[in-house]
C-alpha cells in the first residue's frame, strides 16, 4: 500500500481516507450544496451532519426526492453487523436515519447480520453474534424510531422472509463480480461469498424505492445490488453515505468494536469514558502547554474535536468557538477533552436510560415472518 493510499471495504478500512478520491474510486456522487438545499427544503429542516459533510456522498438521492415530491413515497433501510457492543460511531447513520424517518414519515427496516459477523470473524460463534444482535437492537430502539413504522430484521431469525429475495439476487451475481469487489480468495468461506445477496434482500422487501443511509464502507455491497436490480425487475437502491468515524487513537481507520481501547461503547460508565478519552484520544495539541499557547493545536486531526463535530456538538456557533480557541492555543488539549467527556456522558446518561426501557419495547420492533 503506497504511503498516500487507503483501503475501504466492508471488512477492512485502513489508511488516511481521501474522500474526494473515494468518491471517484467508488463512482458515487458528492453531495453538492444544491442537493443539500433541496434536502433541507423538502425535509423542512437542515441537519448538521449534512451541513458539515459527515454525509458527503450519495447515489440517486435526487430520484428519491423526486418520488417523494411526486407523492410516490419510499422507505428507509440500514443495518448493523453485530460483532460486539454498539459504539458511538455506529450511531451516526442511525441518528440520521431516525431524522429522515421523522421528516419524511416513512417505513424503516434495520437489518442485523448475525450470520455475516459469524462468517467474517474467526473468533465469534453464532451464539455470540446472536447475543450481540439483541444488544445492538436495544441501542437502535433507544434512538426513538417510530414503533408503527420500524422493523428489525435479524438474519438467522428472518431467513424465511429474506431467502426468496436473496435467491433472486444471488442468481444474478457471479463469483468474478464479488471476488473483484471484495478481494475474495479461494480460502474465503462460501458464506461470505453468498452474503451480499442477504444484505441486498431488504432493498426489495417493499414495492417502493429504498433509501439507505450508511457508512461508505458498505457501498460495495449495494454497488452489486444496483447492478443486478434491473435484471430482477427492481429499482436500484439509493444511498447516502457517511464518512468513517475515527477510533480514539487517531485517524487512519474506523472505530472498531473489537478494539476496546480505541472505542467508546454505549454501555460505558462515565468513569470509563473519562479514562478512555484522557488516555487514548489522539490529540492535535503541542508537546507542552508553553508550545501550545504559542502555536495552538490542530483541530482537524484532533479526535476529541472531530467527535464534537461529527456527533456531540450540533450547535455551529459553539463548535466554531471551540475550533478557534483550540487553533489559537487559548484552549488546551486537556480542556478540549473535558468538553467532550462532559458531552458524551450527558448523551450516554439519557441513552442508557432509553436503552433500559428498550428492553421491554424491542419485541414489538422485531420483524415477524409472514
Ligand atoms: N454489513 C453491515 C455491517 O457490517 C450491516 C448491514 C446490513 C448494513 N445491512 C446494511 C449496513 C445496510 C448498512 C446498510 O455493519
Amino acid at each position: 500500500m503506497p504511503a498516500d493510499d487507503f483501503v475501504v471495504t466492508p471488512w477492512h478500512v485502513k489508511g488516511d481516507i481521501d474522500y474526494d478520491k473515494l468518491i471517484k474510486r467508488f463512482g458515487t456522487e458528492g453531495i453538492t450544496s444544491e442537493l443539500r438545499d433541496r434536502i433541507k427544503r423538502v425535509a423542512g429542516e437542515d441537519h448538521f451532519m449534512l451541513r458539515r459533510g459527515i454525509f458527503f456522498s450519495h447515489r440517486d438521492m435526487n430520484i428519491i426526492l423526486d418520488k417523494y415530491e411526486g407523492g410516490g413515497g419510499f422507505f428507509l433501510y440500514t443495518g448493523r453487523g453485530p460483532s460486539g457492543h454498539t459504539h458511538i460511531g455506529h450511531l451516526v447513520p442511525w441518528v440520521f436515519a431516525r431524522w429522515l424517518q421523522e421528516k419524511f414519515d416513512v417505513n424503516m427496516y434495520f437489518q442485523i447480520t448475525d450470520d455475516e459477523k459469524f462468517y467474517s470473524k474467526p473468533d465469534l460463534t453464532l451464539e455470540d453474534t446472536t447475543k450481540f444482535a439483541y444488544e445492538n437492537a436495544l441501542d437502535f430502539v433507544a434512538l426513538g424510531f417510530n414503533p408503527e413504522k420500524t422493523k428489525i430484521i435479524i438474519n438467522t431469525r428472518n431467513i424465511q422472509t429474506l431467502y426468496p429475495i436473496a435467491a433472486r439476487v444471488a442468481k444474478k451475481i457471479n463469483f468474478s463480480n464479488t471476488k473483484a469487489t471484495f478481494g475474495f480468495t479461494n480460502e474465503t468461506n462460501i458464506g461470505m461469498i453468498f452474503y451480499t445477496s442477504l444484505q441486498s434482500a431488504p432493498c426489495f422487501i417493499e414495492d417502493k424505492p429504498v433509501l439507505i443511509p450508511l457508512g461508505v464502507d458498505q457501498d460495495p455491497h449495494f454497488r452489486l445490488t444496483r447492478d443486478i436490480a434491473p435484471k430482477i425487475g427492481q429499482q436500484k437502491p439509493a444511498l447516502i453515505h457517511n464518512i468513517m468515524i475515527p477510533g480514539l487513537e487517531g485517524p487512519g481507520g474506523k472505530m472498531s468494536a473489537s478494539d476496546e481501547r480505541g472505542t467508546i461503547y454505549t454501555t460505558d460508565s462515565p468513569e470509563e469514558v473519562r479514562k478512555k478519552i484522557n488516555k487514548y484520544a489522539f490529540s492535535g495539541g503541542q508537546q507542552d502547554i508553553e508550545q501550545h499557547r504559542i502555536h495552538g493545536g490542530d483541530p482537524d486531526i484532533d479526535v476529541s474535536y472531530q467527535y464534537l463535530r461529527i456527533f456531540f456538538e450540533p450547535d455551529d456557533d459553539k463548535l466554531r468557538t471551540i475550533y478557534d480557541d483550540y487553533k489559537s492555543g487559548r484552549l488546551l488539549s486537556g480542556e478540549l477533552k473535558a468538553i467532550l467527556i462532559e458531552k458524551i456522558n450527558k448523551f450516554l446518561a439519557v441513552h442508557q436510560e432509553k436503552r433500559e426501557k428498550a428492553k421491554s419495547q424491542v419485541e414489538q420492533f422485531l420483524f415477524e415472518n409472514k
